[in-house]
């Protein structure tokens, strides 16, 4: 049996409600709010909800679960955790370590970009390549890791389990007001039936099922190991399948809710849906120039972007600063100095890659590339292994009871079964199309 407790200090625990919101401000982010209804724009429309509804019941929430507990059961972050089941996996721990720090860099050059524009939204917008060719990307990018540096290096209760509770609100509300405000456009139907029609051709292209399976993975934060340092401050009074639910609940909401929001806006004012990652930094910011109270719309907007940014940006940064204290019993301080200053020297190509300094690998920018290894495809390689290792090896009987600890829902032994058998082939497949796909 795993040991309780790392050191000789008690573990920190969330308390009730911490836990929730801060494993929903993980979740929610530029995947939900900027990345979700572009690829739904690029991928048939209301079509690819089918996939993606799909791709979120059969290995989106069992893998969250899965991590959770797995958290909460070895109490101790993702290398900690490998550790524990095996001495000699510790090491198989350093992927979703290393995978993290990666996502944080490049993740905070984007949520740095809405910082910014939250400023242009009063200011007037610049052209994003003027803007990406200033210094300014560089500020907001450095800006955006110290605050989130600022309040991780707190303790857990009062860093991040505060910080969520203030954002996550901030973060309902201004979804709620954007979307009353999209649902009373005169151009609402038309992107409503953009939005909702399904165009059932597009599911024969194996291309839409891979972008739904990454989109649940990088939607949910699986594979990053962060739900599992998440579920390490689990008290054992809660229960791990509704938290999972619910969590996944919101997830899906929230980015149901921003297709609710950017379609009727894009097809109000005449613009094209299908405009790929610059939806949000060129085809809103014209429409927002124009718009009736646009200033305080667009304003709205990327605070709403920036605060899901930088929820998810703290579950990045503990998922590092934890695997540190956990294994080098380094004070969190000192730890969040480390990964901070880690993110942003390897975030700084990123940062650059849009400044016109032709910063590319493989072929594309910088930021695309590393986008694409280590946000989509390491993914599922490090989610397998993750559902393979703890399947196989910690035994059932202690899996079923850390699950099922204080949960009204008891999962059966087929739910190891289907963890060790179907969801490993579901992420193969997914994977070896996703390569095949590129070649
Ligand atoms: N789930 C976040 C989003 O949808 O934007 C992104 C994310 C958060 C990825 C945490 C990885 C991570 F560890």
């Amino acid at each position: 049996m795993p040991p309780e407790s790392t050191g000789s200090t008690k573990r920190a625990e969330w308390s009730r409600y911490g836990f929730i919101l801060a494993a929903i401000g993980s979740a929610v982010g530029l995947g939900n709010i900027w990345r979700f209804p572009y690829v739904v724009g690029e991928n048939g429309g209301g079509a690819f909800l089918i996939p993606y509804i799909i791709s979120f019941l059969c290995f989106g929430i069992p893998l969250m679960i899965l991590e959770f507990t797995v958290g909460r059961g070895f109490r101790g972050s993702v290398v900690t955790a490998f550790g524990r089941l095996h001495p000699r996996l510790r090491h198989l721990g350093l992927l979703p370590f290393v995978m993290v720090i990666v996502v944080f860099s490049y993740y905070s050059v984007i949520a740095g970009w809405t910082l910014a524009y939250v400023l242009f939204s009063v200011t007037g917008y610049m052209d994003f390549e003027t803007f990406t060719s200033s210094p300014l990307p560089l500020v907001t990018f450095f800006a955006t890791i110290l605050l989130a540096g600022s309040v991780v290096k707190v303790d857990l209760k009062a860093g991040i389990e505060r910080a969520n509770r203030y954002l996550m609100p901030v973060l309902g509300l201004a979804l709620l007001v954007m979307l009353v405000q999209a649902l009373t456009l005169p151009g609402v139907q038309a992107g409503l039936t953009y939005y909702l029609t399904p165009d059932l051709s597009v599911l024969s292209d194996p291309g839409i099922w891979v972008q739904a399976a990454g989109q649940v993975f990088f939607s949910l934060s699986i594979g990053f190991g962060v739900l599992l340092t998440y579920g390490s401050y689990l008290s054992d009074t809660e229960s791990i399948p509704r938290s999972a639910v619910l969590i996944a609940g919101a997830d899906f909401l929230v980015a149901l809710i921003a297709g609710f929001i950017i379609f009727p806006v894009v097809f109000s004012f005449g613009f094209d849906p299908v405009s790929g990652p610059q939806l949000a930094f060129i085809t809103l910011p014209e429409i927002f120039s124009t718009m009736a109270f646009g200033s305080f719309f667009g304003a709205l907007f990327f605070i709403l972007l920036f605060v899901g940014a930088l929820s998810s940006i703290l579950s990045m940064v503990e998922g590092g600063v934890a695997t540190i204290v956990d294994e080098w019993a380094w004070p969190r301080e000192k730890a969040t100095l480390l990964v901070c200053i880690l993110a942003a020297i390897i975030g700084l190509p990123s940062a650059l890659s849009y400044a016109g300094f032709d910063i590319t690998l493989f072929g594309a920018p910088f930021l695309d590339s590393v986008d694409l290894l280590f946000g989509i495809l390491l993914v599922p390689v490090s989610a397998s292994v993750i559902c393979i290792a703890f399947s196989w090896l910690w035994k059932p009987e202690s899996l079923l009871a850390e699950v099922n600890k204080n949960s009204r829902f008891k999962f059966p032994r087929a739910a190891v079964t289907y963890l060790r058998y179907v969801v490993p082939v579901l992420l193969f497949v997914t994977l070896a199309s996703t390569v095949a796909g590129m070649l």
